[in-house]
């Protein structure tokens, strides 16, 4: 018999089951209380509000916990290639040598883009958003494979789309930051590995295959697993309700794109660097800055700072802080902008509004550093970001159809004019 929770309004008693999660977490199942009571609950921003059961991804925010399929981020980004943590996220088990194979070699299969999908990049003005040139295309994609509309996906089908996304939006990625260069074109090299193929696509020139360092294919892996899925988080959300409404995978997930764009979400890992160099270059105290981050008057907010979920350290921006100086130090690199930071997260440790308010460093604190280092252009940086979401999007978007999801169709309060008569225009 499963507990209950009991509310009472209006004098009268409504009781709904209490569900308990594998991890312990409780919610009060209330599918049935509108219909019951005519009545809704109100929880803008969704801070307080259960849109799913899933078993993808679990996070304690209290306890700075992060797990994909049950594995501690931790030893994932210590032991997995981001092949091995898309696989493991989309498909819930870590994949067999041979799986990982297979895996590897459909990535491989899809790295190339169609023809004609090329000639569509150089219709971008050259300034144009990355985001909104990868949102684009993406959509743009399953034009040229309209075998990828079909919605749910499932089997051979889901495995096929699921590794074309993953390939594309590398190889996307890469050709809008050559073609915006004015550089020509890498096509993809079926030689290398997944974050191998994607920077020689980036970084060769014609007369000068790109040589990764094994530094920089380890720090590109762990940038990308760490960011592989996060719950519920505003762009995976956006995801999952445009897939309620059976839209296909890749148009759901072009809808990701935008809603990680967003400097309060995905875009906080530029504003981080933009802020850093600001605070470095402008002369101006640190306090200056904290001061404005309080200031309820000034829009002005710690970019990489806070997090809905973790009110304790993101365990992602431990890893990535790690990473950075490792990194800094085989590639030989002196860079200002880490000793900003480091003073920067020091001062707010030290200060009551930030300490109070649980504002520690979230996972795009130190990630724009190490992009830095090892080269990706700042206008990149939430691109990456999305390259590392895709099997977070692609398997909450599966997930979503497995458990045969509703369409998302929140409820409101209206709050304005109650009826009253039309004024024919003349009489206005
Ligand atoms: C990501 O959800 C996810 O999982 C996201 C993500 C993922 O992997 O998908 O983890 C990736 O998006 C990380 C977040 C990146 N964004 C930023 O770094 C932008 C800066 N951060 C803030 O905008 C903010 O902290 C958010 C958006 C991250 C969280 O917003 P919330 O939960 O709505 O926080 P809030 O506005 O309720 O803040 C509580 C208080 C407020 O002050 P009071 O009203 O209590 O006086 O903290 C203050 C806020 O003003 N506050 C900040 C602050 N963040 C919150 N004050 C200064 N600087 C900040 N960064």
């Amino acid at each position: 018999m499963s507990e209950k929770a009991t509310l009472n309004i209006h004098g009268k008693s409504y009781e709904f089951d209490v569900i308990t999660g594998t991890e312990n977490e409780t919610c009060i199942d209330i599918q049935q209380l509108r219909a019951e009571s005519g009545i809704i609950t109100m929880d803008p921003g969704f801070g307080n509000t259960g849109s799913c059961y899933s078993s993808i991804t679990y996070v304690d925010g209290a306890k700075g916990i992060l797990k994909y399929r049950g594995y501690p981020i931790e030893e994932i980004a210590e032991k997995a290639s981001f092949t091995e943590t898309a696989y493991l996220v989309l498909y819930g088990e870590l994949p067999t040598p041979q799986q990982l194979r297979e895996f590897s070699s459909r990535l491989r299969e899809h790295a190339p883009l169609h023809t004609n999908l090329e000639h569509h990049f150089s219709g971008f003005p050259k300034e144009a958003p990355p985001m909104a040139i990868l949102s684009a295309m993406l959509n743009l994609v399953s034009c040229f494979h309209p075998e990828v509309l079909e919605v749910p996906t499932t089997g051979e089908q889901f495995d096929r789309t699921a590794s074309l996304l993953l390939s594309k939006v590398r190889t996307i990625a890469a050709f809008a930051y050559r073609m915006a260069s004015g550089k020509p074109i890498n096509h993809p090299n079926p030689n290398l590995s997944y974050c191998g193929n994607f920077l020689h696509m980036m970084f060769s020139d014609p007369y000068q295959e790109y040589e990764v360092s094994p530094v920089v294919d380890k720090a590109l892996n762990l940038f990308l697993v760490l960011h592989a899925d996060h719950e519920q988080n505003c762009s995976t959300s956006t995801v999952r309700v445009v897939g309620s409404s059976r839209a296909n995978l890749f148009s759901s997930v072009a809808a990701g794109v935008c809603a990680l764009w967003g400097p309060l979400h995905g875009g906080a890992n530029a504003a981080v660097i933009a802020m850093l160099e600001d605070i470095k270059d402008s002369g101006r105290p640190l306090n200056h800055y904290l001061d404005r981050a309080k200031d309820k008057d000034d829009q002005f907010k710690l970019m990489g700072f806070g997090h809905r979920v973790y009110k304790n350290f993101d365990p992602r921006s431990l890893i990535l802080k790690n990473q950075v100086h490792e990194v800094l130090k085989a590639l030989n690199i002196q860079d200002g902008l880490l000793d900003v930071a480091l003073e920067l997260e020091e001062a707010t440790l030290k200060d009551d509004y930030f300490v109070s308010r649980n504002l520690y460093p979230n996972v795009d604190f130190y990630s724009g550093i190490l992009l830095r280092a090892i080269g990706i252009p700042l206008n990149m940086y939430t691109v990456m970001f999305a390259i590392g979401r895709m099997p977070g999007w692609i398997a909450n978007w599966k997930e979503l159809h497995d458990h045969k999801q509703r369409i998302s169709r929140p409820r409101q309060i209206y709050t304005g004019e109650t009826t009253r008569p039309f004024i024919p225009l003349m009489e206005r």
